[in-house]
């Protein structure tokens, strides 16, 4: 349980809200770049942490991400003509390029100085991995892109998709975190005396983020561990085989954009792990031709098969893991209410995670060191292990998480 200031503070990502200003001190994705493959092409709009924008690549082949609003008089930058290194609104032709500085205004009388003054918000871009990564926090803290291992990987090594959650950020995120659920929603059986819930629950603050640490225990007395890494702000790595991440990209204070990637460190995805991606039973969700939207919706009830959840096939009668989070998650309203939640023992990892977030903000607030702004501090995995009993989960996890040198570069 939070209070209700607490909950305003993990969840409020727009402009000046403390998270949300925590949270423009990372790269984070905007788009794909297949959205915006060839250059000069249509712009596509993107909301980003309660702001409304297009990203276009032009004339160059370099991407810009600007304010959707023409600082004129507002009109939707959508519409504009992407031609010659520049978007042109089409209200009156004025006219931007990728930095955000106005390089035509023929509206106006030859020698106005209004072209030098007016400015259109512009962020700086790169592509990574497929994706359009931006960074929306102040120009003099600007970090390094991070290695992370899945966008360094050539194309045939991974598979990306994503779709929207029309949820708070923290509601997907916790999800992520929250291993406790595995055993009924996506695993869970009629059968309710069989439960797989763990025993113990560790989350340790690292230089990129966290772990998260999931203990069994062992008939032997040894501990049988599952380290899940979180990555700043809002990414996860999951220890699946191939490995997978999520990232939880604040499009709103209301909405989500969910990253999903199923990746291979070392080799091309095998076509046997390319189908189980594409047939929608993981993370990936089919989505509405054109749209991020799943055809299991919220409008369709996510497409719940109540006789399917009867028969014992599916505890959810949801199908696919990516739906029964999306559906689940949904389903605790736009912003969850944590002040009227009650956590038990298997909560214990979800209460050090919102605990160590509450820590960061302050920090941040303070002007004290970030985690994950070190590139080299991403060079890691998830990883399952075992330690002999008696060993602290914060003095193994370091030797199975860090990897020595980053994947080869694209
Ligand atoms: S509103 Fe864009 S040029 Fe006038
Ligand atoms: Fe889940």
């Amino acid at each position: 349980m939070l209070s209700r200031k607490e909950n305003e503070l993990l969840t409020r990502v727009g402009p000046g809200a403390p998270m949300g200003e925590l949270m423009r001190r990372y790269w984070i994705p905007a788009a794909f770049s297949h959205q915006i493959e060839k250059p000069d092409g249509p712009p596509v709009r993107v909301k980003l942490l309660g702001e409304k924008l297009v990203v276009f690549r032009d004339t160059q082949g370099r991407v810009g991400l600007i304010d959707e609003r023409c600082p004129h008089r507002t009109a939707s930058m959508y519409f504009g003509r992407n031609e010659d290194c520049g978007l042109r609104c089409v209200y009156h032709g004025w006219k931007f390029d990728i930095h955000g500085d106005c390089t035509d205004l023929p509206s106006e009388p030859p020698g106005s100085t209004l072209q030098r003054k007016v400015k259109i918000t512009a962020y700086p871009c790169l592509e990574r991995g497929g994706v359009v990564w931006t960074y929306m926090g102040p120009k003099e803290l600007q970090p390094e892109f991070p290695d992370l291992e899945w966008t360094r990987l050539p194309a045939s090594h991974r598979h990306v998709t994503r779709h929207i959650q029309e949820c708070n950020w923290l509601q997907g995120f916790e999800g992520g975190f929250d291993t406790s659920h595995l055993s009924f929603l996506h695993g869970g059986t009629a059968d309710h005396s069989v439960s797989t819930v763990p025993s113990r629950y560790e989350v340790v603050g690292t230089d990129f983020g966290f772990i998260a640490g999931t203990g069994r225990d062992l008939p032997g007395g040894e501990i049988n561990w599952t380290a899940n890494v979180m990555l700043m702000p809002f990414h996860k790595i999951i220890a699946s085989q191939p490995a997978g991440a999520h990232v939880w990209v604040p499009m709103d204070d209301e909405n989500t954009m969910l990253y999903s990637v199923d990746f291979h460190p070392t080799r091309p995805l095998s076509e046997e792990e390319l189908r189980r991606s594409k047939d929608f039973r993981g993370i990936h969700t089919q989505n509405i031709p054109g749209t991020d939207h799943a055809i299991a919706n919220k409008n369709n009830d996510y497409l719940i098969d109540r006789d399917l959840q009867a028969s014992g096939d599916s505890y959810t009668g949801m199908k696919g893991l990516g739906v029964q989070d999306c559906g689940i998650q949904e389903s605790m309203g736009p912003i969850a209410d944590r002040t009227i939640e009650h956590l038990g023992v298997s909560d214990t990892a979800i209460i050090k995670i919102r605990r160590l977030l509450l820590q960061t903000l302050k920090d941040h607030a303070e002007g004290k060191p970030l985690p994950g702004l070190d590139p080299a501090s991403w060079r890691v995995r998830s990883a399952r292990f075992k330690t002999p009993e008696g060993t602290p989960f914060a003095d193994s996890m370091d030797a199975h998480v860090r990897v020595d040198r980053p994947a080869a570069a694209e």
